[in-house]
């Protein structure tokens, strides 16, 4: 594989936060501020979904930096029952403007037409959910208007 591929590498996976719901509030504002921090630092993109006991995750950036942000995000009590759904380079990134966005999905109006995609065993459909709910709260940057 050639060094420019390597470049920008994605992973996306889903994962079961694995505390009290009371306290998913507290969890995800720690997790935000620590993730503002480390991904500014490591040039790190991406969007962390929150739905109702389950996070979804893209991670966007080098091979190295994301695949060691990933080792980490592995072994935070926080969650468990890690799944990789996607994990490959890509050609440009797509949560480029935000070193972490997150969106309590359950929360959106049209959550009722995300949460099929958002839980589809297709990681591709995960995948264009997630670009879809970057796109609603203005995480993404379109190219057209
Ligand atoms: C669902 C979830 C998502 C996380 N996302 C990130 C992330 O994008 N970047 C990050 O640095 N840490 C993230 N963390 C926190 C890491 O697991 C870990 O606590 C943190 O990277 C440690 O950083 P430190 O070594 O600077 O203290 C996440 C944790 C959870 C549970």
């Amino acid at each position: 594989m050639s060094d420019e591929k390597l470049e920008c590498w994605n992973i996306l996976y889903r994962s079961v936060y694995s505390n009290d719901e009371t306290d998913v509030i507290n969890s995800v504002w720690q997790i935000l501020s620590v993730s503002a921090r480390n991904n500014l630092r490591d040039k790190i993109t991406g969007l962390l979904v929150y739905d109702r006991g389950r996070f979804f995750q893209v991670l966007e950036g080098s091979f190295e930096n994301v695949n060691s942000c990933y080792k980490r995000i592995g072994t935070d009590s926080r969650h468990d029952r890690l799944e990789v759904l996607i994990d490959q380079p890509v050609a440009i990134r797509t949560f480029g403007r935000w070193a972490m966005g997150f969106v309590d999905a359950f929360e959106l109006e049209d959550y009722l037409s995300l949460q099929s995609g958002l839980h589809s065993d297709h990681p591709s459909e995960v995948y264009d959910t997630m670009v879809l709910i970057g796109r609603e709260h203005g995480l993404i940057q379109r190219a057209t208007s």
